[in-house]
């Protein structure tokens, strides 16, 4: 495993790169705020700007750590602040990540995710050196589990009544699904290799 950190990555149409404090306003009121966004995850919506910075100045702080891999999705064409991608938790003697990510309900629909996770599971496989991404969704919430299917993750089962939703305190069945870093690597799965055609360079310096 080599520790490289949260690496400025660039796609056709995004960038990836740590959070800043100064990103509140715009993660604020892009997403964080946003019940629609926050209904099958770990978090409830933010209610003041100030909480966010305030998390945002923490993420600051932790993204100087390589441990650390966590993404602020960027548009590219207008330098907004869209979404939010990183590894929510890892077992580096099984070089394994699990990712997380949510998007601004505004870019919706159009393959945004598809390419910011396919990019960063390309980086996480390629150049830190994990073997196995895996991910989940809320049985309810199809759009994630496409998402994952699209980047070539395969389906392995579901956790049954496995987790209390915050926003209507249902319990929800959650999907598992993950790819391989050899499947990966032979374009093995679904939708994976169109997802592979996305040019994935580091951006040094370039936001
Ligand atoms: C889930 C989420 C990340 C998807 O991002 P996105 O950029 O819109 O995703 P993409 O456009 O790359 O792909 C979405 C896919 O889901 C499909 N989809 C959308 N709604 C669907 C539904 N109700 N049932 C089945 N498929 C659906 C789309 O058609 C698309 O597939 P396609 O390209 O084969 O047509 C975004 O909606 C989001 O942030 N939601 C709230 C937070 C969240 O749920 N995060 C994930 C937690 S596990």
């Amino acid at each position: 495993m080599n520790q490289l950190g949260s690496k400025i990555l660039g796609t056709q149409r995004l960038i990836l790169r740590p959070f800043r404090a100064s990103d509140a306003e715009q993660a604020f009121g892009n997403w964080m705020s946003d019940p629609a966004v926050a209904h099958f995850l770990t978090w409830t919506p933010h209610k003041d700007v100030s909480f966010t910075r305030k998390l945002l100045a923490a993420w600051e702080e932790e993204a100087k750590s390589p441990d650390v891999y966590h993404w602020a999705v960027v548009w590219r064409e207008t330098r907004a602040v869209i979404g939010d991608l990183s590894v929510v938790s890892a077992d580096r003697r099984s070089g394994r990540a699990e990712v997380g990510y949510c998007l601004s309900r505004a870019f919706r629909g159009r393959g945004v995710m598809t390419e910011a996770l396919s990019a960063a599971i390309g980086y996480l496989f390629r150049e830190a050196g994990f073997l196995r991404i895996e991910a989940k969704h809320a049985a309810g919430n199809p759009a994630s589990g496409r998402v994952m299917e699209k980047c070539g993750m395969r389906t392995e089962g579901t956790l049954r009544k496995y987790f209390r939703l915050l926003s209507t305190g249902e319990l929800t069945d959650i999907v598992v699904r993950a790819v391989l870093r050899e499947e990966w690597e032979r374009g093995a799965c679904g939708d994976e290799r169109a997802a592979r055609k996305i040019s994935l360079h580091l951006c040094g310096n370039e936001v």
